[in-house]
């Protein structure tokens, strides 16, 4: 990611040691046919192990085992050699991929631990999957070794073997390995054999061994040595997937990192690498699914020929025991099929679906499943012929069952089309109310895939009552890694003590507990499938667009494995491989990490109000009534005396009786509801007090003061860490966070100013409706700019700003405050359509110009797009003028909204 220039004369070496080693190689031999490589004898494991007679590496040694194996394994010494090479030239950044694992957290670049690693690994076994963790171990290690910058003399004295439990016990049968390993886990072991010392990496199967393998180079990376006594460790959950929301043309649904890894241009891209470096990054965190597509399904993706080029993508992802899913259209026989219905429940559209589902598992025989959205949001399903989502589920896990794939039946079923005039609608009801009576009807390979809330990924709901309430049925929960509605990447939002909170949450089943992860564990309910699926929307801008948002699908994935684990742990551990190892970094990025999301609940919508963003638009700035007096069912019901849904029994929807008895109880008052959800329960007065002694409307002005505070806090701390990490990583997350204060002060005024409006009751503490040193662009003595509504009113200062339709237009207002150094604030909107260009300026001579080229939602001035620039340290004296010029390019128009002068921190004075 961050490319080192005192790195280049080490990597001269390098290059040298290569062409050395390239010399040496035997002439090319044919690849392996994909077949081949299908086959159920994979070809054997051929990388050098110890004890190779060629090994002149400093400590290599013979050793007899290794002797008989290398036998065996000789006349595949080129695809070692490759394999090595292309190991070595990735650890060492000679050759530049594009895209790599290592942009995440892979690469180890801040790596200050211990050295004395052993530097030889070999798989007991032939799969290639141990092959990977093979490769990964020299790989990792070697980059390790060489992040150090301490190289050691190489007289490491250890060998890592690794393998299924099986093929250790053959070649080690002194290893005491566990009998009864749980699927895809692992058990390390330092032991010695024959005089020497060895760590044993065993893996239940071939993914457990790769795990394992990941294990090892993750222990390392938080500095701790490899003297592993019987470490033991299996995934919580079997089903640990990511969804990505892919178009075949590319684009994709809510990702916000570019365009598709999979997809260009209606076909699977040429390229795959990326895909195959994504799964090597999916596998060091134990992920072992990826739905490739959207959940609004393309169907022509399961025609012939898009089927053989998916099978392209399988291949690149199966070295790292990434199994390939699809979402699928319920119309499909109909769509391409050429039938006349697509009725689950017609013998020819069960009869279609199994031929496809043979038809795809002839291309890709470890195929997943098929994951299902119907009749939601628009997309068709079997409620258009009165049939139930069992029946469509059903029809698509026989036609899997034979092949051991499994039907992942989105539970995000509900009518988009409702009456917000009726109390009774609540489309957080949905879910349960639709597959709650289906329970016990559903194919045992069938899994009900839930978001982690009734609604729709917000910053805050109450868990889904639905977990509770299939004791019959397999489920996963949906989480969202990409940030939707936290922010879009744009803003720095750690969602991992989110999903902390729901897989701890206690749904308290028939009185007794049961933590959502116990039930997704299949553990609650007896249910043998189960678990986590995380909609990631990687692309190929370095996966998810912005550095810190790596630390979410880390995150994801580390919960999948063991949902015990601490956001906080996780977080360091995440800090450690990407960032640095340095104490006082691990604590300021985990702690700003840490503050994240509940500042951006702060100050977007907290007491579970629910985002307050533009829910029928970008879903991004904020826009509070687009999710009133509409369909769409997301209703906060704020009118002059109150606000908050009604989800009672008593006198609204009914919805808090869904969960379970005493959490239906709790839910059904306000006074035992707690306050971060009180808004998503109940309909309250402004004057309402919560149990934290505030009125309801001032936490509100409250929390957004105090959560837009915080952010800006992010950007001191932030600060603190310049000069202490890779310094490109420091200027680009540094502009992200300086961003993201200026869009929550956005999100603060716009709330603020809206509540204010609408409940008519003051801020205690006199901030809302007052901005000292605001002047406002409509109040300037303007040139060419034309006042504007801005809509959402809420989204300006005042509700109106200034747009420009000239060549260049100018604001311009007299200082008349105290004379000192200030910070001012230019508060403008970046729009889409071309790069507008901006000038401050003092007393006609310029202190500030800057371009308005971020790539931000939206071609009309409002929140999504609302920006701040900032000149820091201005000397200002009453009388002096103040001048902003636009200059509009294409479709920007230079819109401005305000200026604001902040005295400087006395650091800068
Ligand atoms: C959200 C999202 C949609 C998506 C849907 C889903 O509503 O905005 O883009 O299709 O979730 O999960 O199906």
């Amino acid at each position: 990611m961050h490319c080192h220039p005192e790195r280049s004369a080490a990597k001269s070496k390098d290059l040298r040691l290569l062409l050395e080693l390239i010399r040496k190689l035997p002439a090319p031999v044919a690849p392996l046919s994909r077949a081949a490589v299908l086959a159920a004898s994979s070809p054997p494991a051929s990388k050098r192990g110890p004890g190779d007679p060629h090994d002149s590496r400093p400590g290599g040694r013979r050793y007899e085992f290794t002797d008989k194996l290398l036998a065996s394994l000789r006349p595949n010494r080129l695809g070692w050699i490759s394999n090595s090479i292309l190991a070595f030239l990735l650890a060492f950044g000679l050759i530049a991929s594009a895209q790599t694992a290592d942009q995440a957290w892979l690469g180890h670049s801040g790596y200050h631990g211990p050295t004395d690693i052993p530097i030889f690994a070999k798989a007991m076994g032939p799969g290639m999957l141990e092959k990977s963790a093979e490769n990964e171990l020299y790989g990792g290690i070697g980059r390790l070794r060489k992040a150090s910058k301490s190289l050691p003399d190489g007289s490491i004295d250890g060998r890592i073997v690794l393998g299924t439990a099986k093929e250790m016990q053959l070649h080690f049968p002194e290893l005491k390995i566990p009998a009864d390993l749980e699927p895809d886990g692992y058990w390390l072991q330092w032991f010695e054999h024959n005089g020497h010392p060895f760590l044993a990496v065993v893996g239940a199967d071939e993914r457990g061994a790769l795990y394992g393998a990941f294990a090892v180079l993750r222990a390392l990376t938080q500095g701790q040595d490899l003297h592993f006594s019987a470490l033991r460790s299996h995934p919580a959950f079997p089903i640990r997937w990511v969804d990505e929301w892919d178009n075949p043309d590319g684009s994709i649904e809510r990702g916000y990192a570019g365009r598709s890894i999979f997809f260009e241009g209606g076909n699977v891209r040429q390229d795959l690498a990326p895909v195959a470096e994504y799964a090597r990054l999916l596998a060091s965190v134990g992920i072992n699914g990826c739905n490739i597509n959207n959940v609004n399904a393309a169907p022509q993706l399961l025609d012939s020929e898009h089927l053989k080029q998916i099978a392209r993508i399988a291949d690149a992802m199966r070295p790292w025991g990434v199994r390939l899913a699809l979402s699928v259209a319920i119309a499909s026989p109909q769509a391409i099929g050429g039938l006349a219905t697509y009725d689950p429940l017609d013998p020819a559209v069960k009869a279609w679906w199994n031929a496809k589902t043979t038809e795809i598992y002839a291309l890709i025989p470890d195929f997943a499943g098929f994951t299902v959205k119907a009749d939601s949001e628009g997309q068709p399903g079997p409620a258009s012929f009165g049939r139930t989502p069992a029946d469509a589920a059903n029809t698509l896990a026989a036609a899997l069952q034979p092949h051991g794939g499994i039907v992942l039946y989105r539970a995000f079923v509900y009518n988009h089309h409702a009456d917000w005039r009726d109390p009774k609608a609540d489309r957080a009801r949905a879910a349960y109310d639709i597959f709650h009576p289906l329970d016990g009807a559903f194919a045992p390979n069938v899994v009900i895939q839930t978001k982690e809330g009734p609604i729709d990924f917000q910053a805050r709901e109450p868990v889904s009552p639905l977990f509770a309430g299939l004791a019959r049925t397999s489920q996963a929960m949906e989480l969202q890694i990409t940030q939707e509605y936290t922010g879009q990447q744009r803003h720095l939002v750690y969602l991992a003590p989110m999903w902390k909170q729901v897989l701890d949450f206690d749904l308290r089943v028939n009185k007794q507990s049961a933590p959502v992860k116990e039930i997704l564990a299949g553990k609650t309910f007896d249910r043998p499938l189960g678990g986590i699926v995380g909609v990631a929307g990687v692309g190929r801008d370095a996966w998810l667009g912005s550095p810190l948002a790596l630390a979410n699908l880390y995150a994801f994935g580390r919960l999948a494995w063991d949902p015990n684990l601490s956001p906080e742990a996780i977080a360091q551990e995440w800090t450690r491989q990407t960032i640095g190892t340095d104490p006082a970094v691990v604590r300021s990025v985990t702690s700003i990490l840490m503050q994240s999301w509940p500042a951006y609940e702060a100050y977007t919508g907290p007491l579970g109000m629910q985002t307050l963003t533009d829910i029928t638009g970008s879903h991004y700035g904020p826009n509070i009534e687009s999710s009133e007096r509409n369909g769409w069912g997301q209703w906060h019901d704020a009118d002059s005396k109150g606000v908050g849904k009604d989800r009672t029994v008593a006198t609204g929807s009914g919805y808090a009786a869904q969960y379970p008895s005493e959490l239906a109880k709790l839910y059904e008052s306000p006074a035992t509801t707690p306050d971060e959800l009180l808004l998503f329960f109940h309909h309250v007065p402004y004057t309402y007090r919560l149990h934290s002694g505030k009125t309801v409307i001032q936490h509100i002005y409250d929390s957004h003061y105090d959560g837009a505070a915080q952010a800006a806090q992010f950007v001191r701390d932030w600060a603190s860490l310049e000069g202490r990490i890779d310094p490109d990583l420091y200027k680009d997350v540094h502009a992200r966070l300086e961003y993201q204060a200026g869009h929550a002060i956005v999100w603060r005024d716009a709330i603020v100013q809206y509540f204010l409006k609408l409940s008519g009751i003051p801020d205690e503490k006199g901030r809302a409706g007052h901005y000292p040193g605001r002047l406002e662009a409509e109040d300037a003595r303007l040139t060419g700019y034309k006042v504007i509504d801005v809509d959402p009113w809420e989204d300006a200062s005042g509700g109106r700003a200034v747009s420009c339709a000239e060549a260049t237009c100018s604001a311009e207002w007299t200082y008349s405050g105290q004379p000192g150094r200030f910070d001012i604030a230019v508060q403008y909107f970046d729009l889409q359509g071309g790069t507008a260009h901006f000038a401050l300026k003092l007393n006609g001579r310029s202190i500030a110009a800057w371009a308005a080229d971020a790539r931000l939602p939206s071609a009309r001035p409002h929140g999504d797009n609302s920006t701040r620039y900032t000149a820091t340290g201005v000397d200002l004296k009453p009388g002096d003028v103040l001048r902003v010029e636009g200059t509009p390019d294409g479709t920007d128009p230079a819109a401005l909204d305000y200026i604001e002068t902040v005295p400087s921190p006395p650091h800068r004075n």
